[in-house]
């Protein structure tokens, strides 16, 4: 039987969009307000989801304890309190977008996670705003 578990986190970050191959002018059309030079936050929330068999012996997909964990190491400790244009590899050369901050949220876990799960990423920019990866 196969089964679908959650994990809530949260981190807070801020991000400029903006594309370097543009000019100001389209930068500012396109992105608007996210364009601000200054950058600006927001409070992501993130949802993850594990889908895998339930183990016999645990009654388990996973322990949340180790997804749980897992999500802090790899996810909150590298993003939260940053500047994702200035603080982090991975986005200083890919646009922080929520789509491109789901697909990189996906790619760091799905590396950590064994190959029997399958791993789904939700992220909320604002409580109406969110994305999903894979789509
Ligand atoms: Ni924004």
């Amino acid at each position: 039987m196969k089964v679908s578990v959650f994990r809530k986190a949260h981190f807070n970050a801020a991000h400029r969009l903006y594309n370097p191959n543009w000019s100001d002018q389209k930068n500012q059309e396109v992105f608007g307000l996210c364009n601000n030079a200054n950058y600006h936050g927001h409070n992501y929330e993130l949802e993850v989801k594990v889908t895998g068999e339930v183990d016999p012996e645990t009654g388990y997909v996973i322990d949340m304890k180790i997804l749980k964990d897992l999500i802090y190491q790899e996810i909150e400790l590298r993003f939260d309190h940053k500047n994702l244009n200035l603080d982090t590899e991975e986005f200083k050369n890919l646009i922080p977008s929520a789509e491109n901050i789901c697909y990189v949220i996906w790619k760091i876990l799905r590396e950590k996670l064994p190959e029997k799960f399958d791993l789904m990423i939700r992220l909320y920019e604002t409580p109406r705003n969110f994305v999903e990866y894979p789509a």
